[in-house]
């Protein structure tokens, strides 16, 4: 854990580590070697204290109150949709939406848009390494309204292929939603690009950017995509806490999301009218310390700096990707030449649980499973893989504990 000079960057991950409390536990009698970061990231001590804060000192409820406590706490929440906006680059507060997390802002997107948009016979096109929570939605939407979803194939490296991408696009097409880097294989997607392709024929873009928005800088403006999904547990935040961005065009065109307090501008039992952005979509008390804990998420995540994190972390990948393929019989599960982060592998013989199990022993907690991308399991013919996903605290040393875990696993299974 030493303090290491990357790109003219000092990033001394030991004093990051030390900004997050949980990590200094043991767990099974051996320090802790935290690696399912694209499950959900542990939290800094500047989050903490902010939640703590909040609920110690500043707890009222938001929009409703002329007394101070309410007020600054209105402050507070709008001021966390600002941090949100400018962390995203979008043009406006207005245009970020808070959510739950990224499942309920494509869900949200599907419900509005997709169903005051989407006919029969029309199509939705996704691709084949999308989560659960990119696929679900639109499946239910195409149920409802008799239209089709399409899907982009991906290659033996996890890589999308653009071409068959293209070709789905047509007359029909009324939404491309796509992930920017997916969750079971590491693979960052060329979003731009695919915006380009879509804007071409006039059809809408929604990326999901779940696992990306803490491993690189997110502009929605640069990226020119319609809508972008972030959740706030990945981004070192809070549960319970999303934000959905869409652009003001868009977004004032769609109905509202869900009914409720705070989403109205006036109401009769004849006739409601509806709030104007972004309130519109948030009905009901919203998670207040969670929009409050996530601002001061995204101000760790901007002093930190995104050169140091995306260099740090590449350093990383590069150093485990060569470790781990020296595991007699480990074969790794997506290896396109953009990834970032993540390690998903087979280790022959052994069911991925049971090398999840085996490290546990050891303190080294992964995730396996098919990390809600069962298609892509079905891609690659496993039933599952064991997959290490890196962090901006992980270190080498963490590495080599992760290595010598797996050796483990065959000293156990042979
Ligand atoms: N989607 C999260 C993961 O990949 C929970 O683990």
């Amino acid at each position: 854990m030493s303090k290491v000079t990357i790109d003219r960057i000092d990033f001394d991950v030991r004093s990051i580590r030390k900004q997050f409390p949980l990590l200094a536990q043991s767990v099974r009698g051996k320090p802790l070697v935290y690696l399912d970061n694209a499950a959900t990231t542990q939290k800094p001590q500047a989050v903490l204290d902010t939640l703590s804060h909040y609920y110690a000192a500043g707890n009222a409820n938001i929009h409703r109150g002329v007394y101070a406590l309410s007020q600054d706490a209105t402050q507070a929440y709008e001021g966390a949709r600002s941090k949100v906006a400018k962390f995203l680059n979008a043009a406006s507060p207005t245009e970020i939406i808070f959510t739950r997390n990224a499942t309920e802002g494509i869900n949200l997107v599907a419900q509005t848009f997709g169903r005051s948009m989407v006919a029969a016979g029309d199509e939705v096109v996704i691709s084949e390494m999308e989560h659960h929570s990119n696929i679900v939605p639109w499946q239910l939407l195409c149920e409802e309204k008799g239209a089709k979803l399409r899907v982009a194939p991906i290659n033996d490296d996890g890589e999308l292929i653009l071409d068959e991408l293209a070709a789905l696009l047509g007359s029909r097409t009324r939404l491309v939603s796509i992930v920017h880097m997916s969750n079971s294989l590491g693979t960052i997607n060329p979003v731009r690009r695919i915006v380009d392709l879509a804007h071409e024929r006039g059809i809408p873009v929604l990326i999901d950017g779940s696992q990306a928005a803490y491993h690189m800088a997110v502009d929605v403006r640069a990226l020119d995509c319609d809508f972008y999904v972030v959740t706030g547990h990945k981004l070192y935040g809070p549960t319970g806490i999303g934000a959905l961005y869409g652009r003001s065009r868009l977004l004032n065109d769609m109905p509202p999301y869900q009914g409720g307090g705070d989403m109205i501008s006036s109401v009769t039992f004849e006739q409601t009218t509806y709030n104007e952005l972004p309130h519109k979509f948030e009905a009901g008390t919203p998670h207040i310390a969670g929009a409050i804990g996530l601002g001061a998420a995204v101000d760790f995540l901007t002093e930190v700096g995104f050169d140091a994190i995306a260099s740090h972390e590449r350093r990383l990948l590069d150093y485990a990707t060569g470790m781990l393929s020296e595991l007699p019989g480990l074969r790794f599960i997506g290896t396109a030449r953009e990834k970032a982060s993540i390690l998903s592998f087979v280790l022959e013989g052994v069911h991925p649980h049971d090398v999840g199990t085996v490290v546990d022993t050891e303190g080294v907690a992964i995730r396996t499973g098919h990390h809600c991308t069962q298609p892509v399991m079905d891609r690659f013919g496993v039933p599952a893989t064991a997959r290490a996903s890196l962090a901006m605290y992980n270190t080498t040393d963490e590495i080599d504990h992760l290595v010598s875990a797996l050796s483990k696993v065959r000293e156990v299974f042979g």
